[in-house]
């Protein structure tokens, strides 16, 4: 009677023990992929009411991950910060709109482009300023670390305004509509999400000519492959089309 005891609670005390153990394994935690973001930038990724990260890009990196078996594991950070992220490898993959620049290629790697925008001038409603030539002496803003900066400081040699950098692009917006810039200078379909949502102005500027947006890496990280084959059968399958078509859609 006494032995049965014993030896049933040590059985109990060795399952509990074994459960513990396989949950902190290093295979398990091996099976958490880590992905940087910058979440300022719907409708790719940005905070909803309950302060959950949602958007294309989220939806995307959830379908990827769970295609390839692993868990995600969301790390939000600024914009500027994401290359170093990867580079230290801080995360293991990057989806935050970033588009696939040459110069971004030098220090990671990308998958195949997912989707591709253009670029927007973002005014107030009443601001009167439609073409390149009316930034003549105006105050334009750029988030930090963005191609729209670099665009900005091209466009700078032909027309005279004056640049102001800032951290995030909800913060761009807050700088136009208190009229401390006078443009936004943007990702188009983050901009068409703003003059919808926020009764904004603008116009698409008719020279952007940027890549389109993909996955970033780690340079000679292994993941890529599988990544582009998750991508390459979300474009046969028309998964891809259907977030588009959720996220998207109502901006274009
Ligand atoms: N597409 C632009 C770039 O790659 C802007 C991306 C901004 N992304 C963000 N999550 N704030 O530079």
């Amino acid at each position: 009677m006494k032995n049965k005891f014993v030896v049933s609670a040590l059985m109990i005390i060795l399952s509990i023990g074994l459960i513990g153990c396989s949950n902190s394994s290093a295979s398990e935690n091996e099976k958490t992929l880590v992905m940087g973001t910058s979440a300022d930038f719907a409708p790719f990724e940005s905070r909803n009411e309950s302060g959950e990260i949602v958007g294309f890009d989220i939806d995307l990196a959830k379908y990827i991950a769970d295609e390839l078996g692993y868990n995600l594991e969301i790390k939000d950070m600024k914009f500027d910060g994401l290359i170093g992220a990867l580079q230290t490898e801080k995360v293991d993959m990057v989806l935050a709109g970033m588009s696939a620049t040459e110069k971004r290629s030098q220090n990671v790697d990308f998958s195949t482009q997912y989707n591709h925008s253009g670029e927007m001038f973002v005014t107030n409603k009443d601001a009167n300023i439609d073409s390149l030539e009316q930034l003549e002496g105006k105050t334009v803003g750029v988030q930090l670390g963005t191609i729209q900066e670099e665009g900005a400081k091209k466009i700078q040699e032909k027309v005279d305004f004056k640049m102001k950098q800032v951290d995030t692009s909800s913060t761009l917006i807050q700088e136009l509509k208190t009229n401390r810039i006078d443009v936004a200078y943007m990702d188009k379909a983050a901009a068409k999400g703003y003059i919808k949502e926020q009764n904004l102005g603008g116009f698409e500027d008719p020279t952007s000519s940027s890549p389109g947006m993909a996955v970033a890496f780690p340079k000679g990280s292994d993941l890529k492959e599988d990544v582009n084959k998750v991508l390459k059968e979300m474009k046969e399958s028309g998964k891809l089309e259907e977030l588009k078509k959720e996220w998207l859609e109502d901006l274009e």
